[in-house]
């Protein structure tokens, strides 16, 4: 028996003035999104900001509904409509911003489990890491690729 451990890096950043010209304007771009939440059940609107290989950006808000496992996360309206409308193009990196009764979370955003295996088969279909950014009004998050957020992915990337 070996008793193992696992660690993960991840930058974090006190304001979106710390990161990359690329990257502010992502956050910039989460926090545009959101405001196209439809979240009238739990007034948790959440923001996604999608950038793709070639620089264009895609954006997703969570949309519930009143069947409540009918609505979507933000994210995943993000992928689902890059994956719809841009099939050739391999995601970047998606950033995400959330706010609670209108005011932005102070820690940041971090996305369902259902979330991270959808990011993770568009990983494997872009052939490239996608970089995530979560969002809080404190501090911001990035990892490097999806395996960080989820650990012993199904299917992942990486090899033993
Ligand atoms: N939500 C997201 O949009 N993304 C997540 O990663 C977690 C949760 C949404 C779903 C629902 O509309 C609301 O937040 C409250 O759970």
């Amino acid at each position: 028996m070996t008793k193992k451990h696992l660690s993960i890096d991840y930058i974090e950043y006190a304001s979106a003035g710390e990161m990359e010209p690329a990257d502010q304007a992502l956050v910039a771009e989460a926090i545009e999104a959101e405001k196209g939440s439809y979240s009238p059940y739990s007034h948790f609107s959440v923001g996604a900001a999608l950038r793709l290989e070639d620089g264009t950006v895609v954006r997703g808000a969570n949309q519930e509904n009143v069947a409540y496992p009918s609505g979507l996360c933000a994210e995943r309206t993000a992928m689902f409509a890059a994956g719809a409308n841009y099939p050739d193009l391999a995601f970047d990196t998606l950033a995400i911003v959330a706010r609670d009764h209108g005011v932005m979370c102070e820690y940041p955003a971090s996305p369902c489990g259902s979330c991270r295996q959808v990011m993770a088969e568009y990983q494997k279909k872009g052939g490239r890491p996608l970089r995530i950014i979560l969002i809080g009004s404190k501090k911001i998050r990035k990892f490097g690729c999806v395996d960080d957020l989820l650990p012993f992915i199904f299917d992942s990337l990486k090899a033993e």
